[in-house]
């Protein structure tokens, strides 16, 4: 089920965290950006593992309650949807948290360094995955703003690939990257030339899958100049790379349900 978008910000307004610190055994701290950090946790009631996550006080409440508000409109459904879910937000100590769907496994940026070689089919299997998950994210109107390697969770016991990090989530996919308004900040996944949000997204899951499908470093294609007059890289995986090269060069005339569907026809395990 999805929400229209403007129904995301009455109802989000009329949602109460409805738990308490005392309901969550802090575990160790599992990463820490620019903005916060990030700790495994544990229910006290059902012991389910889950991830919390804060702002450090230097950011304000507008911030924290930008990435609830994002986890908060794809929460319904995220869970068949390769998408972390969140369950819900607690204050402690005078901080806020984010509680979130544990995924397990390790980065795609993990992986892609471990692993510069990985059986075609596991590599479409992934390609598809992220396709599906960026697709669900869009169909509710919003853009991820940050897909990369280090964004997406991949967990090699079960193959099951999740989605993470709605921090710099654009509430409409439809602004485009470079308008002060969209908020769409161009990070190194994202092209050098102005998208919609919707688009920078594609292009950031193309260049990351390329990157898993070639061992190769994004810098080096980052440019829209090199990526144009070069072709395709090593063709370790032609099928994959013939369907994500055109979402490096021209973004804009495809979305992820298209890719995802396009990648659907090629062989996964
Ligand atoms: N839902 C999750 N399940 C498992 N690990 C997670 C989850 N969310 C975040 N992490 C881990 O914490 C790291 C930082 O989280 P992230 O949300 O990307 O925050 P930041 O804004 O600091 O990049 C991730 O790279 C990942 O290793
Ligand atoms: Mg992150």
């Amino acid at each position: 089920m999805s929400f229209p978008l403007e129904d995301v910000t009455q109802r989000f307004s009329q949602w109460k965290p409805f738990r308490d610190e005392r309901a969550y055994v802090m575990g160790k701290k599992i990463g820490e950006g620019d903005f916060g950090e990030t700790f495994e946790a544990f229910d006290k009631a059902t012991g389910q593992r889950v991830v919390v996550k804060s702002l450090f006080p230097t950011y304000g409440d507008d911030d924290f309650q930008h990435e609830l508000k994002a986890l908060w409109a794809i929460k319904t459904g995220c869970v068949d949807n390769n998408v972390a879910c969140l369950i819900d937000e607690v204050v402690q100590g005078g901080t806020r948290y984010l509680v979130m769907e544990y995924a397990p496994g390790h980065t795609l940026q993990h992986f892609v360094a471990a692993f510069p070689t990985w059986p075609q089919s596991k590599q479409n299997w992934v390609a598809r995955q992220l396709f599906h998950a960026v697709a669900y994210v869009h169909s509710h109107g919003l853009a991820h703003g940050d897909i990369k390697p280090n964004n997406i969770m991949f967990d090699q016991q079960t193959g099951e690939l999740t989605l993470i990090d709605f921090g710099v989530a654009l509430l409409n996919k439809d602004c485009v990257c470079g308008d002060p308004a969209c908020g769409c900040d161009g990070g190194m996944y994202t092209p050098e030339f102005p998208v919609t949000a919707e688009s920078a997204d594609v292009f950031g899951a193309a260049l990351t899958l390329v990157e898993m499908t070639t061992g190769r470093y994004v810098g080096q294609i980052k440019s829209y100049a090199k990526r144009v007059t070069s072709p395709p890289p090593v063709p370790h995986n032609q099928a994959l790379i013939d369907i994500l090269w055109p979402a490096l060069v021209a973004p804009q005339g495809l979305t992820a349900a298209t890719l995802e569907g396009l990648i659907m026809g090629l062989q996964v395990s």
